[in-house]
């Protein structure tokens, strides 16, 4: 079933958690504009270079860099996809519109106290970015990937200042695209303070059953 799909949230909220269980579920790309940003800037690319000092200040990377990127991923993603970190904006929500038809924005709310605490105790597979958390989501080795074995790490954009900062700049740029969606009549609020398993279930009731 070909369906694309964005997701909507600020910081911590649990996006890419959920992403990565319903991209496996509709069998949709995941495309994580953080994950992408990430890989370059740890293997030096010129897209990493140009990045690094947005992402580590918390602050957007320009939309051009982040638009082209995902175009590449969308175009190649032939059974639908899902988007996780795009649109951040709303000139990015205008690119998007201009390139491929979005069926479904999933609109994930949470409040500042939870979103910090799920960041403070976030780490992140150094290899194949899985997510956990040191107290809701616990590796089962203490620093060790679940998954494929590697070590885990905090990211460099998760001390409280930067945090912060990306929460201002989730407020000021990107949650002025609930309005946006809400008027295209694609959106769908997400209660993101549940447990991970009952947020997934409220996305499975709005998306459909799949395949
Ligand atoms: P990005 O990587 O997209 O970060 P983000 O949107 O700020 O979101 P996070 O990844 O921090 O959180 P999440 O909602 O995915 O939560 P998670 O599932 O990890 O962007 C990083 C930076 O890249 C930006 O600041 C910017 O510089 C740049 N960038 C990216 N996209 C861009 C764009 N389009 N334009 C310009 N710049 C861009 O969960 C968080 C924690 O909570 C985890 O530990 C998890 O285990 C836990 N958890 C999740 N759900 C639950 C739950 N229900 N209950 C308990 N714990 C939970």
């Amino acid at each position: 079933m070909l369906m694309n799909i964005v997701l909507l949230g600020p910081p911590g909220a649990g996006k890419g958690t959920v992403a990565k269980r319903l991209s496996e579920r509709y069998s949709v790309t995941h495309i994580s504009t953080g994950d992408v940003l990430r890989e370059n800037i740890a293997e030096k690319t010129g897209l990493g270079l140009k990045a690094k000092e947005f992402v580590d200040s918390g602050m957007l990377v320009p939309d051009d860099v982040v638009t082209g990127m995902v175009k590449s991923r969308i175009d190649a993603a032939s059974e639908g996809f899902l988007l996780d970190g795009y649109p951040r904006n709303v000139a990015q929500a205008k690119a998007l519109k201009g390139l491929v038809e979005v069926d479904h924005v999933l609109n994930f709310s949470a409040p500042k106290k939870v979103v910090i605490e799920r960041l403070s105790g976030r780490r992140t597979c150094r290899k194949c970015n899985a997510i956990y958390h040191v107290k809701y989501v616990p590796p089962k080795r203490d620093g060790v990937c679940d998954i494929c074995g590697s070590g885990l790490y905090q990211r460099s954009d998760e001390t409280p200042e930067v945090v912060i900062e990306r929460l201002n700049v989730y407020m000021e740029e990107t949650k002025p695209l609930v309005d946006f969606y809400r008027n295209e009549e694609l959106l769908s609020d997400i209660d993101a303070t549940q447990d991970i398993e009952k947020v997934v279930a409220q996305c499975i009731r709005v998306l459909g059953q799949g395949n």
